[in-house]
């Protein structure tokens, strides 16, 4: 029996999201890893609210930022670094790649370095409570790994970068999706403590 490659697409589950995200950060950035670390608790603490998404949010917390790894680097953008290592190397599901892909509002920075295009195509975005989860726990974890307020995070990005940089003008126009998503999910987790 032949099967088509949609098939053989690997089963999301978080102890091998865990050993990926290892193998490719730990050593060569431990600074991204404790920050890894980091999202991965806070997707933990509040994946009862995306119910059936949990293992899903909590295998795109490990890989969201695997595409800073120094093996994967070929665009320098990496949510689209990561998503196609994702999809080519590791056959992920096309749910977990597109999160990842577009984690955090991604697509503005796209935007901003002419890769928008290339990104959409090939990840649409995921809509729904589970897209906003992951941007909330990206966004309320510091570099380092600690739980952080998104004001104070933005600021830190900004700081981070600087003026005249991609990052720095892609938060800023970023903002107000990222402060939507936190409020999306903060509503929801008032919701189920009701
Ligand atoms: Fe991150």
């Amino acid at each position: 029996m032949i099967f088509g490659s949609t098939s053989l697409a690997r089963v999301e589950h978080v102890p091998w999201a865990h050993e990926v995200a290892r193998r490719l950060l730990a050593e060569p950035l431990p600074g991204r890893w404790a920050h890894t670390q980091g999202v991965v608790r806070a997707a933990q603490s509040i994946a009862h609210v995306v119910r059936d998404d949990a293992e899903v949010l909590v295998c795109a917390a490990w890989l969201h930022d695997i595409g800073y790894a120094p093996d994967l680097a070929k665009t320098g953008f990496h949510p689209l670094d990561g998503a196609r290592y994702l999809r080519d190397v590791e056959q992920a599901g096309g749910r977990l790649c597109r999160l990842v892909a577009h984690h955090s509002c991604a697509v503005i920075e796209a935007g901003n370095r002419g890769l928008a295009g290339e990104l959409v195509d090939e990840f649409p975005a995921v809509e729904g409570l589970v897209a906003d989860a992951l941007t909330y726990c990206d966004m309320t974890t510091s570099p380092e790994g600690k739980p952080v307020g998104v004001e104070a995070r933005l600021s830190e990005i900004l700081d981070r970068y600087g003026d005249g940089s991609v990052v720095t003008d892609s938060i800023e126009q970023a903002r107000s999706q990222i402060e939507r998503s936190a409020r999306v999910v903060a509503d929801a987790m008032a919701k189920r403590r009701r």
